[in-house]
């Protein structure tokens, strides 16, 4: 029997949703839902699927098995809890929400029901995120003694006056560290530990007379197994450089640049591919969307919630919240 699947949010990242809904056995698409009218003739009129100008209009009338949400950070989690709340699975992009107090409510609406969620961090499937994680959790490499992140891209004005909502805090909660950095904030946090102090700061220093969120943050934190880490992200690169991330370990270091490099103290190096996309996604926005959502769909029957969790979510949302904390004290609005 085939699973019912709903896209809601049919803007820029959606087309690798419905790509990856239309190449998995098994599932079928049976509903789009966009609040803008011109988005959902486009998209009823690409996938021949009735449309909906709003998710609860939806879910009365098609009530799919998985929706998949795809709309501004300000609408992640109330439309979210709103199908978990009718037994809806849920695939919701990143970030968890664009306040912690939303966040916390989503946290809550998905320990309260039986239906599955899962937070679109899909660079954990990546291989070389996934062999960092066997490497460093096998404990081959010793004890993880400090890292080091950057996320060094450039957005354009254009960029933000395409989606408005994305230059502003009330649509994005935030800027660069929401939106772009926070895939990276979610590795280092997974790959080396919980995050448990961060000192950090954000500001606009590039993208000022466009957007009022931050495009440039730097923070060191300490983890709770007691490594320290330092990261430098900026919107105001010439280019869009490969993210790094670099793991020193008592016998090794990882590199990560697009491949992932590690380096033995022994002198050994070995080289660990990133694989390359087919799919119609931007580059950056890497590979394994498709994977995360295979293995969602595959593990709808799990007794155990899906592993990248509204709970797991929250922890890059926290550190992020406590860096505009420090940035914007005066502002309540930007730390919510
Ligand atoms: N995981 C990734 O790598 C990745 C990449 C790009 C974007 N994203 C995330 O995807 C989300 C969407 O980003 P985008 O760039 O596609 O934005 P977008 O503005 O292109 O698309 C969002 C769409 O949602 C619609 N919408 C807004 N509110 C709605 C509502 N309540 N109900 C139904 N539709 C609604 C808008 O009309 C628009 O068509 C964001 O959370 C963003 O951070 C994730």
């Amino acid at each position: 029997m085939s699973t019912t699947a709903a896209v809601i949010g049919c803007g820029d990242v959606s087309a690798v949703h419905f790509e990856a809904i239309a190449k998995l056995d098994g599932a079928t698409l049976v509903a789009v839902c966009d609040s803008d009218p011109r988005r959902l003739a486009a998209a009823v009129a690409a996938h021949g699927v009735p449309g909906f100008a709003d998710h609860l209009s939806l879910v009365e009338a098609v009530r799919p098995d998985v929706v998949h949400i795809c709309t501004p950070h300000d609408q992640h989690a109330s439309v979210a809890a709103d199908f978990l709340e009718r037994g809806v699975h849920v695939i919701v992009e990143k970030p968890l929400a664009h306040t912690l107090a939303a966040g916390q409510r989503l946290v809550a609406a998905a320990a309260a029901g039986e239906a599955k969620i899962a937070v679109c961090f899909q660079n954990r499937y990546n291989a070389t995120s996934q062999a960092m994680s066997s490497l460093l959790s096998s404990g081959a490499l010793g004890a993880v003694l400090g890292a080091s992140a950057t996320v060094m891209w450039q957005r354009s004005a254009e960029y933000y006056d395409s989606r408005p909502w994305r230059g502003t805090w009330a649509g994005g909660g935030g800027g660069l560290m929401m939106n772009q950095a926070i895939h990276t904030v979610d590795l280092l946090q997974w790959l080396v530990g919980d995050i448990v102090k961060v000192s950090g700061h954000a500001a606009t220093r590039f993208l000022g007379d466009t957007i009022e969120v931050e495009d440039t943050a730097e923070f060191v934190a300490e983890h709770a197994n007691g490594a320290r880490s330092v990261f430098f992200a900026t919107l105001a690169n010439a280019f869009n450089a490969p993210v790094t991330l670099d793991v020193v370990t008592e016998k090794a270091v990882l590199s990560l640049r697009g491949d992932l490099t590690v380096t033995h103290s022994d002198g050994r190096v070995e080289v660990i591919p990133e694989r390359t996309s087919a799919s119609g996604g931007r580059s950056y926005w890497g590979v394994s969307h498709e994977l995360l959502i295979n293995d969602f769909y595959a593990r709808l029957d799990d007794a155990e919630p899906f592993w990248i969790s509204p709970a797991e979510a929250e922890k890059s949302l926290r550190t992020i919240k406590d860096v505009y904390r420090q940035s914007y004290p005066e502002s309540a609005h930007k730390v919510s």
